[in-house]
């Protein structure tokens, strides 16, 4: 029993197990660099960070991840096991929480290191319907959405059913393509129309991504 106990004792203060099986899969990892060009990198809300993270496809685990500048160039480096695929996304976080998504590619790094060249714009559809319009749905869903200006903006309609589309209210449509001035969706949550909508957009940057979005098109991208 001493003899266990003594061998226990020693076998947890002696570190050569665990630092030579640490130097093992460090050196499995293989540096990879992005060269991120990022499209209006500073649309992201106040207390939001922007960060590049590598996820293991298959059980979604972070495989590693780092905060990026809010800058139009950068280049970052990361260790990635090669010869997987991979996932890489930039994602705009607040604390811990995942707030939109703005880009994903997979990616196989090999075993020399490779480069990856990423462009991303931060004023998509895709963000802005994995976003701001997720606040909505409390009102704006299928089922109730007659009692809420006939608007549904549950994910998979919600670009059909605002652009190009004419508003309940009025003859304006929702959203006209480069057209802030006619596009309703604006005046409602700019609350620059005479009635009451019950809903408050609390970071002016989220007007802006939309009033860009809709500049540059209003593309289903
Ligand atoms: C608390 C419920 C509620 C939430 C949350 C809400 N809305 Fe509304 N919204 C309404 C109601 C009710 C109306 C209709 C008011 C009326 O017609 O008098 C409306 C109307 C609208 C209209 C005008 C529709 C038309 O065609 O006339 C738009 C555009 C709109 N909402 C966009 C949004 C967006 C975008 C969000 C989320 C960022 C949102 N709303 C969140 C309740 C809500």
């Amino acid at each position: 029993m001493k003899y266990f106990i003594y061998t226990l004792l020693a076998c947890l203060l002696c570190t050569a197990c665990s630092s030579s099986s640490d130097s093992t899969t460090d050196s499995l990892l293989k540096d990879i660099t992005l060269d991120i060009h990022l499209k209006h990198p500073t649309l992201v809300t106040r207390r939001q960070k922007l960060y590049v993270t590598v996820y293991d496809q298959k059980n979604s685990n972070v495989v590693q991840s780092k905060e990026i500048e809010k800058l139009e160039n950068q280049q970052v480096n990361l260790k990635v096991t090669p010869d997987t695929p991979l996932l890489l996304k930039v994602e705009a976080k607040q604390g811990n929480t995942v707030k939109s998504s703005i880009y994903e590619q997979s990616i196989v790094a090999s075993e020399k290191g490779t480069n990856f060249d990423i462009t991303a714009s931060l004023t998509t559809f895709n963000r802005i319907n994995s976003g701001l319009l997720r606040n909505c749905v409390m009102c704006h869903t299928a089922n109730l959405a007659e009692q809420n200006g006939h608007l549904a903006l549950d994910k998979d309609v919600a670009y059909d059913n605002l652009v190009n589309q004419q508003a309940h209210k009025t003859t304006m449509m929702r959203v006209t393509p480069k057209d802030l001035d006619n596009s309703y969706l604006l005046k409602v949550l700019k609350k620059e129309v005479s009635w009451n909508h019950q809903y408050e957009v609390l970071d002016p940057v989220e007007v802006e991504i939309l009033e860009t979005w809709i500049k540059e098109g209003a593309l289903k991208n």
